[in-house]
Protein backbone atom coordinates (compact mmCIF):
# COMPACT_ATOMS: atom_id res chain seq x y z
CA UNK A 1 0.00 0.00 0.00
CA UNK A 2 1.20 3.43 -0.79
CA UNK A 3 2.51 5.60 2.17
CA UNK A 4 0.94 8.78 3.23
CA UNK A 5 3.74 10.52 1.24
CA UNK A 6 3.56 8.68 -1.84
CA UNK A 7 0.00 9.62 -1.76
CA UNK A 8 0.53 13.65 -1.82
CA UNK A 9 2.98 13.22 -4.72
CA UNK A 10 -0.12 12.10 -7.15
CA UNK A 11 -1.88 14.38 -9.32
CA UNK A 12 -5.42 14.28 -9.76
CA UNK A 13 -7.04 16.27 -13.08
CA UNK A 14 -10.90 17.22 -12.82
CA UNK A 15 -12.63 18.34 -15.95
CA UNK A 16 -15.08 20.92 -15.46
CA UNK A 17 -13.67 21.58 -11.64
CA UNK A 18 -14.42 25.41 -12.15
CA UNK A 19 -18.34 24.58 -10.33
CA UNK A 20 -20.88 22.30 -9.34
CA UNK A 21 -19.79 18.88 -8.65
CA UNK A 22 -16.39 19.55 -10.29
CA UNK A 23 -15.55 21.97 -7.59
CA UNK A 24 -16.61 19.72 -4.81
CA UNK A 25 -14.39 17.00 -6.17
CA UNK A 26 -11.27 19.01 -6.88
CA UNK A 27 -11.22 20.33 -3.52
CA UNK A 28 -11.79 17.21 -2.17
CA UNK A 29 -8.93 15.53 -3.73
CA UNK A 30 -6.89 18.38 -2.65
CA UNK A 31 -8.03 17.40 0.73
CA UNK A 32 -7.17 14.05 -0.33
CA UNK A 33 -3.43 15.22 -0.55
CA UNK A 34 -3.57 15.05 -4.17
CA UNK A 35 -2.20 18.15 -6.58
CA UNK A 36 -5.21 18.98 -8.59
CA UNK A 37 -5.13 20.05 -11.93
CA UNK A 38 -8.65 21.62 -13.44
CA UNK A 39 -9.51 22.11 -16.73
CA UNK A 40 -12.74 24.32 -17.98
CA UNK A 41 -14.00 26.23 -20.07
CA UNK A 42 -14.32 28.84 -17.68
CA UNK A 43 -12.02 30.50 -15.12
CA UNK A 44 -11.52 28.40 -11.84
CA UNK A 45 -10.20 30.63 -9.34
CA UNK A 46 -12.98 30.40 -7.06
CA UNK A 47 -11.55 26.62 -7.11
CA UNK A 48 -8.19 27.89 -6.98
CA UNK A 49 -8.90 29.95 -3.98
CA UNK A 50 -11.06 27.22 -1.84
CA UNK A 51 -7.73 24.77 -2.69
CA UNK A 52 -5.70 27.61 -1.41
CA UNK A 53 -7.09 27.80 1.93
CA UNK A 54 -7.25 24.41 2.74
CA UNK A 55 -3.66 24.28 2.37
CA UNK A 56 -3.67 22.23 -0.90
CA UNK A 57 -1.97 22.22 -4.64
CA UNK A 58 -3.80 23.64 -7.37
CA UNK A 59 -2.76 24.36 -11.22
CA UNK A 60 -5.92 25.36 -13.53
CA UNK A 61 -6.18 26.43 -17.30
CA UNK A 62 -8.91 26.83 -20.03
CA UNK A 63 -9.94 23.89 -22.03
CA UNK A 64 -12.42 22.70 -23.72
CA UNK A 65 -12.81 18.88 -23.24
CA UNK A 66 -14.96 18.83 -26.70
CA UNK A 67 -12.02 19.91 -28.66
CA UNK A 68 -9.50 17.53 -29.36
CA UNK A 69 -6.20 20.24 -29.71
CA UNK A 70 -7.35 22.34 -26.56
CA UNK A 71 -7.40 18.53 -24.31
CA UNK A 72 -3.91 18.03 -26.08
CA UNK A 73 -2.52 21.44 -25.07
CA UNK A 74 -4.24 20.82 -21.41
CA UNK A 75 -2.55 17.75 -21.00
CA UNK A 76 1.19 19.08 -22.49
CA UNK A 77 0.70 21.56 -20.01
CA UNK A 78 -0.03 18.87 -17.20
CA UNK A 79 2.71 16.51 -18.46
CA UNK A 80 5.30 19.84 -18.39
CA UNK A 81 4.50 20.68 -14.63
CA UNK A 82 3.89 17.14 -13.17
CA UNK A 83 5.60 14.68 -15.72
CA UNK A 84 2.06 12.39 -16.13
CA UNK A 85 -1.45 12.52 -14.33
CA UNK A 86 -2.52 9.60 -11.43
CA UNK A 87 -5.81 10.15 -11.75
CA UNK A 88 -8.15 11.85 -14.38
CA UNK A 89 -12.19 12.81 -13.01
CA UNK A 90 -13.89 12.97 -16.20
CA UNK A 91 -16.52 15.62 -14.68
CA UNK A 92 -17.83 18.01 -17.35
CA UNK A 93 -20.73 17.74 -19.37
CA UNK A 94 -24.11 19.24 -20.38
CA UNK A 95 -27.50 18.32 -20.14
CA UNK A 96 -30.12 20.75 -22.27
CA UNK A 97 -33.31 19.15 -21.73
CA UNK A 98 -34.95 19.20 -25.37
CA UNK A 99 -37.96 16.15 -26.57
CA UNK A 100 -36.10 13.96 -29.09
CA UNK A 101 -38.53 15.71 -31.78
CA UNK A 102 -36.91 19.10 -30.88
CA UNK A 103 -33.26 17.68 -30.84
CA UNK A 104 -31.67 18.41 -34.04
CA UNK A 105 -28.10 16.85 -35.50
CA UNK A 106 -26.61 20.03 -33.65
CA UNK A 107 -27.64 19.67 -30.54
CA UNK A 108 -27.19 15.76 -30.72
CA UNK A 109 -23.45 16.63 -31.78
CA UNK A 110 -22.29 19.14 -29.24
CA UNK A 111 -23.67 16.91 -26.69
CA UNK A 112 -21.66 13.47 -27.60
CA UNK A 113 -18.40 15.58 -28.34
CA UNK A 114 -18.93 17.68 -24.65
CA UNK A 115 -19.79 14.36 -22.63
CA UNK A 116 -18.38 11.33 -24.73
CA UNK A 117 -15.96 11.93 -27.50
CA UNK A 118 -14.38 14.57 -24.60
CA UNK A 119 -13.64 10.69 -22.98
CA UNK A 120 -11.84 9.78 -26.07
CA UNK A 121 -9.64 12.56 -26.06
CA UNK A 122 -8.81 12.74 -22.23
CA UNK A 123 -8.09 8.86 -21.88
CA UNK A 124 -5.84 8.93 -25.24
CA UNK A 125 -3.83 11.93 -23.53
CA UNK A 126 -3.92 10.93 -19.52
CA UNK A 127 -3.74 6.96 -20.00
CA UNK A 128 -0.30 6.02 -21.33
CA UNK A 129 1.24 7.85 -18.50
CA UNK A 130 -0.78 5.83 -16.04
CA UNK A 131 0.00 2.49 -17.79
CA UNK A 132 3.95 3.35 -18.05
CA UNK A 133 3.72 4.30 -14.01
CA UNK A 134 1.96 0.93 -13.53
CA UNK A 135 -0.94 2.26 -11.32
CA UNK A 136 -3.93 4.83 -12.21
CA UNK A 137 -7.10 5.76 -10.98
CA UNK A 138 -10.46 7.01 -14.05
CA UNK A 139 -13.31 7.90 -13.08
CA UNK A 140 -16.09 9.36 -15.00
CA UNK A 141 -19.25 11.00 -14.76
CA UNK A 142 -22.81 9.27 -16.05
CA UNK A 143 -26.16 10.15 -14.79
CA UNK A 144 -28.96 8.01 -13.13
CA UNK A 145 -31.03 8.87 -16.29
CA UNK A 146 -29.58 5.69 -17.49
CA UNK A 147 -31.20 4.08 -15.35
CA UNK A 148 -34.34 5.95 -15.00
CA UNK A 149 -34.94 7.04 -19.07
CA UNK A 150 -36.12 10.30 -17.95
CA UNK A 151 -37.96 12.13 -21.01
CA UNK A 152 -36.65 15.02 -22.69
CA UNK A 153 -32.99 13.72 -22.68
CA UNK A 154 -32.35 11.42 -25.44
CA UNK A 155 -29.32 12.85 -26.31
CA UNK A 156 -27.93 13.02 -22.84
CA UNK A 157 -28.56 9.83 -21.59
CA UNK A 158 -27.40 8.24 -24.97
CA UNK A 159 -23.82 9.83 -24.03
CA UNK A 160 -24.19 8.61 -20.36
CA UNK A 161 -24.83 5.32 -21.77
CA UNK A 162 -21.94 5.46 -23.68
CA UNK A 163 -19.80 6.25 -21.14
CA UNK A 164 -20.88 3.65 -19.14
CA UNK A 165 -20.14 0.77 -21.70
CA UNK A 166 -16.49 3.05 -22.59
CA UNK A 167 -15.99 2.52 -18.40
CA UNK A 168 -16.71 -1.72 -18.26
CA UNK A 169 -14.62 -2.02 -21.60
CA UNK A 170 -11.93 -0.04 -21.04
CA UNK A 171 -11.29 -1.55 -17.40
CA UNK A 172 -10.69 -5.00 -19.22
CA UNK A 173 -7.87 -3.77 -21.29
CA UNK A 174 -5.82 -1.84 -18.48
CA UNK A 175 -6.57 -3.76 -15.02
CA UNK A 176 -3.42 -5.64 -15.68
CA UNK A 177 -1.51 -2.07 -15.38
CA UNK A 178 -2.63 -1.26 -12.38
CA UNK A 179 -5.64 1.24 -13.45
CA UNK A 180 -8.68 0.93 -12.86
CA UNK A 181 -12.14 2.47 -14.60
CA UNK A 182 -15.42 3.68 -13.16
CA UNK A 183 -18.28 5.86 -13.00
CA UNK A 184 -20.62 7.62 -11.09
CA UNK A 185 -24.17 7.90 -11.84
CA UNK A 186 -25.76 10.66 -9.26
CA UNK A 187 -29.48 11.21 -9.01
CA UNK A 188 -30.28 15.22 -9.16
CA UNK A 189 -27.52 17.56 -7.58
CA UNK A 190 -28.16 20.69 -6.69
CA UNK A 191 -25.83 22.72 -9.38
CA UNK A 192 -25.22 26.61 -11.05
CA UNK A 193 -26.23 24.21 -13.80
CA UNK A 194 -29.26 22.20 -12.34
CA UNK A 195 -30.13 25.66 -10.66
CA UNK A 196 -30.80 27.55 -14.09
CA UNK A 197 -31.82 24.98 -16.22
CA UNK A 198 -35.03 23.46 -16.39
CA UNK A 199 -34.99 21.29 -13.68
CA UNK A 200 -36.21 24.32 -11.30
CA UNK A 201 -38.98 25.36 -13.07
CA UNK A 202 -40.76 21.67 -13.50
CA UNK A 203 -40.56 20.96 -10.23
CA UNK A 204 -37.61 18.39 -10.28
CA UNK A 205 -36.06 19.75 -7.11
CA UNK A 206 -39.42 19.23 -4.94
CA UNK A 207 -40.84 16.17 -6.82
CA UNK A 208 -37.79 13.50 -7.16
CA UNK A 209 -37.09 13.42 -3.39
CA UNK A 210 -40.34 12.17 -2.48
CA UNK A 211 -39.28 9.00 -4.67
CA UNK A 212 -36.03 8.41 -2.66
CA UNK A 213 -35.23 6.91 0.46
CA UNK A 214 -33.24 9.83 1.46
CA UNK A 215 -35.96 12.67 1.44
CA UNK A 216 -33.69 15.80 -0.08
CA UNK A 217 -31.86 17.06 -3.10
CA UNK A 218 -28.82 15.80 -3.68
CA UNK A 219 -25.31 18.42 -2.99
CA UNK A 220 -21.78 18.39 -4.95
CA UNK A 221 -20.35 17.08 -1.83
CA UNK A 222 -22.59 13.67 -1.77
CA UNK A 223 -20.33 12.47 -4.22
CA UNK A 224 -16.92 13.72 -2.69
CA UNK A 225 -16.88 10.44 -0.69
CA UNK A 226 -17.58 7.97 -3.40
CA UNK A 227 -15.33 9.71 -5.94
CA UNK A 228 -12.38 9.83 -2.88
CA UNK A 229 -12.82 6.31 -2.71
CA UNK A 230 -12.61 4.89 -6.46
CA UNK A 231 -9.28 7.02 -6.62
CA UNK A 232 -7.98 5.38 -3.93
CA UNK A 233 -5.70 2.67 -3.58
CA UNK A 234 -8.41 1.06 -1.64
CA UNK A 235 -10.26 0.71 -4.78
CA UNK A 236 -7.79 -1.08 -5.96
CA UNK A 237 -9.85 -4.28 -6.57
CA UNK A 238 -13.15 -2.46 -8.19
CA UNK A 239 -12.93 -1.73 -12.07
CA UNK A 240 -15.66 -1.28 -14.65
CA UNK A 241 -18.15 -0.32 -12.25
CA UNK A 242 -21.14 2.34 -12.12
CA UNK A 243 -21.59 3.50 -8.81
CA UNK A 244 -25.37 4.67 -8.25
CA UNK A 245 -25.19 8.00 -6.15
CA UNK A 246 -29.23 9.17 -6.14
CA UNK A 247 -30.36 9.43 -2.62
CA UNK A 248 -31.87 5.78 -2.97
CA UNK A 249 -34.35 6.40 -5.50
CA UNK A 250 -32.92 2.80 -7.68
CA UNK A 251 -32.84 0.48 -5.31
CA UNK A 252 -31.24 -2.49 -7.53
N1 LIG B 1 -26.23 18.10 -11.43
C1 LIG B 1 -26.89 16.97 -11.63
O1 LIG B 1 -28.06 16.83 -11.23
C2 LIG B 1 -26.24 15.82 -12.35
C3 LIG B 1 -26.87 14.58 -12.34
C4 LIG B 1 -26.29 13.52 -13.02
C5 LIG B 1 -25.06 13.70 -13.66
N2 LIG B 1 -24.46 14.91 -13.64
C6 LIG B 1 -23.18 15.05 -14.37
O2 LIG B 1 -22.24 15.65 -13.49
C7 LIG B 1 -21.34 16.46 -14.23
C8 LIG B 1 -21.27 17.86 -13.62
O3 LIG B 1 -22.57 18.42 -13.55
P1 LIG B 1 -22.86 19.81 -12.82
O4 LIG B 1 -24.31 19.81 -12.52
O5 LIG B 1 -21.87 20.04 -11.73
O6 LIG B 1 -22.60 20.83 -14.02
P2 LIG B 1 -22.47 22.44 -13.99
O7 LIG B 1 -23.11 22.89 -15.27
O8 LIG B 1 -22.98 23.01 -12.73
O9 LIG B 1 -20.89 22.65 -14.08
C9 LIG B 1 -20.20 22.09 -15.16
C10 LIG B 1 -18.81 22.66 -15.29
O10 LIG B 1 -18.25 22.05 -16.47
C11 LIG B 1 -17.73 23.08 -17.31
N3 LIG B 1 -17.83 22.67 -18.72
C12 LIG B 1 -18.96 22.56 -19.47
N4 LIG B 1 -18.64 22.23 -20.73
C13 LIG B 1 -17.27 22.12 -20.78
C14 LIG B 1 -16.35 21.83 -21.81
N5 LIG B 1 -16.74 21.60 -23.06
N6 LIG B 1 -15.03 21.79 -21.49
C15 LIG B 1 -14.63 22.07 -20.23
N7 LIG B 1 -15.46 22.38 -19.21
C16 LIG B 1 -16.76 22.40 -19.49
C17 LIG B 1 -18.56 24.31 -17.01
O11 LIG B 1 -17.87 25.50 -17.37
C18 LIG B 1 -18.79 24.17 -15.50
O12 LIG B 1 -17.73 24.74 -14.76
C19 LIG B 1 -21.86 16.44 -15.68
O13 LIG B 1 -21.13 15.47 -16.41
C20 LIG B 1 -23.30 16.01 -15.55
O14 LIG B 1 -23.79 15.35 -16.68
C21 LIG B 1 -25.03 15.99 -13.01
Amino acid sequence: MASESERTKRVAVVTGGAAGIGQAYALRLARDGHTVAVADLGPADETEKLIHEAGGKVFSTRCDVSDADSVAGFAAAVNERFGHADILVHNAGIYPMVPFDKTDWATWRRIMDVNLDSLFHLTKAFLPGMQQQGWGRIVVMASATFHSGSPHMVAYTASKGGVIGFVRTLAAEVGEHGVTVNAIAPGLVRTPGTISGPQQEMGLFEALPNMQAIKRTGAPEDLAGAMSFLTSDDAAYMTGQTLVVDGGFARA
